[in-house]
């Protein structure tokens, strides 16, 4: 029996190796040596991040009648990055060690000894390094067809804001939603997951009047906090940064930086901000085309605000798993396991015969395991080694129910079902699960 799960102190390493042990998430090209601020999801992994993403798209767009969903392409027309001012200031300051060449951003290390070589005060002064991946678009390879690869979806959204107005005739306020990937060439990836030089964001950009926006950000901060409670994400480790003013981008007038307790320390899940109409008069400035609102009653024609919730996958998908990360005693033993709400958690049920040795249990059990993955989808088959060692894998994958076959089943057609958190075990009907 359960000897009590108290919250779990965890460190980087416990997620990492969990990570890779059970298939949720790889070092990118790991067969080639790896490539820096790239990962890959496994068979595990990639279903954890797609029930995070459905829900994030369900919650936000399925539910409500007021945001709709685009996808962008990736590459965009270099003018976009021009108008937004990535390609003058998306910048972080780099510095690099006289002696050994390390090149480090400048916040992210103490520049009085060089972090590779040890040599002191080997730092000249920081210059800005553009984050924005360059590629070339067509054949030819000249500055005439640059583009980058987006570092962040909310552009293709602003560029898709007067399509989406001409095509629906939305209300204000409404939203548009977009999920996809984003690039940053991060000067120093780090901390696993959590800075990424490919990743992916869930970005919603809310149109609205000016006048009111108070009340509008005031909803977001309930809806985001909601969201991410039905993820999994253990609210006492989130905390709310309200950005000073001298600190906001100059386009914002309110931003909060959501801050989740990571194993490496406090820092940024997601960010909420109050945008004004910074971006869409930079594109009604530089393309020259309105994209101005025009009241279905006949009002004054606005250019409207906006209000910006954007997720990062990566971090969303690393909170859930530090927040379900847990551990206890079983009969003398540290068990670990992964305590993920049964929405989030990629295997649902997981089927297998007390014995693989016994054809009449097997057929059982195969039986079994066919009508649940009808029903359920996400079932998992296991008949490796014996009962307890199962069990302690699908623990540490977070499955919420084991189900056994064994010979009180051919008797009288209840299966053993044990739960994954209190580790209680009841006969049931496999017809009831
Ligand atoms: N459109 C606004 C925007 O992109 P941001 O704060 O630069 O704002 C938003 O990024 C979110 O994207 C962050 O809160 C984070 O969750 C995620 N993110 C940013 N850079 C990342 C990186 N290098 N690796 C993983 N996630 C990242």
């Amino acid at each position: 029996m359960s000897e009590g799960s108290k919250k779990t102190e965890v460190s980087l390493e416990d997620i990492t190796s969990l990570c890779k042990r059970r298939g949720f998430i790889f070092q990118g090209s790991e067969v080639y040596g790896g490539l820096s601020g790239t990962w890959d999801y496994g068979p595990l992994g990639v279903v954890l991040k797609k029930n995070l993403m459905n829900l994030w798209w369900q919650t936000f767009v399925e539910e409500r009648d007021d945001i709709f969903g685009v996808d962008a392409s990736i590459l965009m027309n270099p003018k976009v990055w021009q108008a937004s001012g990535h390609v003058d200031t998306f910048t972080d300051p780099l510095v690099e060690c006289s002696n050994c060449k390390s090149r480090f951003r400048e916040d992210h290390i103490d520049k009085s000894k060089c972090p590779t070589c040890g040599t002191k005060n080997s730092f000249g002064d920081p210059r800005q390094f553009n984050m924005m991946f360059k590629t070339n678009v067509g054949p030819v390879q000249n500055e005439d067809n640059i583009s980058f690869l987006r570092p962040e979806t909310a552009q293709g959204i602003f560029t898709n804001y007067k399509n989406v107005v001409d095509t629906l005739y939305p209300d204000v306020p409404f939203g548009i939603a977009q999920q996809g990937k984003a690039f940053r060439n991060e000067i120093s990836p780090r901390d696993f997951v959590f800075r990424s030089r490919e990743f992916e964001q869930m970005e919603i950009e809310y149109f609205i009047h000016s006048e009111g926006w108070e009340k509008h950000f005031e909803k977001w901060r309930t809806d985001i906090k909601s969201f991410l409670k039905e993820s999994g994400v253990n609210i006492d480790s989130l905390h709310e940064l309200e950005v000073p003013d001298d600190e906001l981008a100059h386009y914002s007038k309110r931003t909060i930086d959501y801050e989740f307790e990571y194993p490496h320390g406090k820092d940024e899940l997601l960010g909420l901000a109050y945008r004004t109409d910074f971006d869409l008069m930079n594109i009604q400035n530089s393309s020259g085309k309105k994209m101005e609102y025009r009241p279905k009653d006949g009002g004054e024609a606005f250019v409207p605000h906006v209000i910006e919730p954007s997720f990062g996958v990566e971090r969303l998908v690393m909170a859930v798993l530090v927040s379900a990360y847990s551990k206890d005693e079983q009969n003398g033993e540290e068990r670990i396991f992964l305590k993920l709400p049964e929405h989030i958690a990629p295997v649902k049920f997981c089927v297998s015969p007390l014995l693989k040795n016994k054809p009449e249990l097997v057929a059982k059990a195969k039986e079994v395991y066919k009508a649940l993955k009808e029903k359920h989808g996400a079932i998992m088959w296991d008949d490796n080694g014996n009962i307890g060692k199962r069990y302690r894998r699908q623990d540490e994958i977070g499955t919420p129910y084991c189900v056994v076959v064994d010979f009180d089943t051919l008797e009288d057609g209840t299966v053993t079902v044990r739960d994954r958190d209190t580790t209680e075990q009841t006969r049931r009907k496999p017809e009831e699960l």
